[in-house]
């Protein structure tokens, strides 16, 4: 039986993502983690990210060693690693929301999955869900 695993981490772009990067950004996301059977969230907020990814151990392994390697990012600090019982994104191969007010964007904002997914309104909070919602709640764009 595989090890499901989740981890976040925050760290910074590099240089403030055009709309169209942010979509070539997700869409390489999305097919690699679909193919690895990574699941998860992208925050995007004022040039800073916090992303959250879960998956079998190996294969989360893979995705988040290629993430750590891509330099459009940079101070990178991992927040959280742990073994989960099931997954909190099962549908998204990855979600993404942000708060800058970007036409283009906006059709690749899934705001309302923090409402539904994170159980915001919920008691049943998972750290991750925790660190989630604080980065979300606290920052501005
Ligand atoms: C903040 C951030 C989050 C990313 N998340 C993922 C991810 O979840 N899965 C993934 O495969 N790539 C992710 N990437 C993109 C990869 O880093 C990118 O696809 C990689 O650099 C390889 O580029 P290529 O797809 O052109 O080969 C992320 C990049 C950044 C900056």
């Amino acid at each position: 039986m595989f090890k499901l695993q989740a981890l976040v981490y925050v760290s910074s772009a590099v240089t403030m993502l055009l709309p169209e990067q942010v979509e070539y950004l997700l869409t390489r996301a999305r097919n690699r983690n679909a193919q690895y059977g990574v699941t998860g969230v992208l925050l995007y907020i004022g040039g800073n990210f916090m992303q959250y990814i879960e998956g079998p151990s190996t294969e989360l392994a893979v995705i988040y060693d290629i993430i750590k390697n891509d330099p459009g990012h940079t101070g990178l600090i991992e927040l959280m690693h742990c073994d989960i019982e099931q997954r909190d994104f099962c549908d998204w191969a990855m979600a993404y929301c942000t708060k800058e007010r970007n036409v283009s964007v906006s059709q690749y904002n899934n705001k309302s999955i923090l409402e539904d997914k994170l159980g915001f309104s919920t008691s049943d909070q998972t750290s991750s869900r925790t660190l989630l919602r604080n980065f979300w709640v606290r920052n501005s764009a």
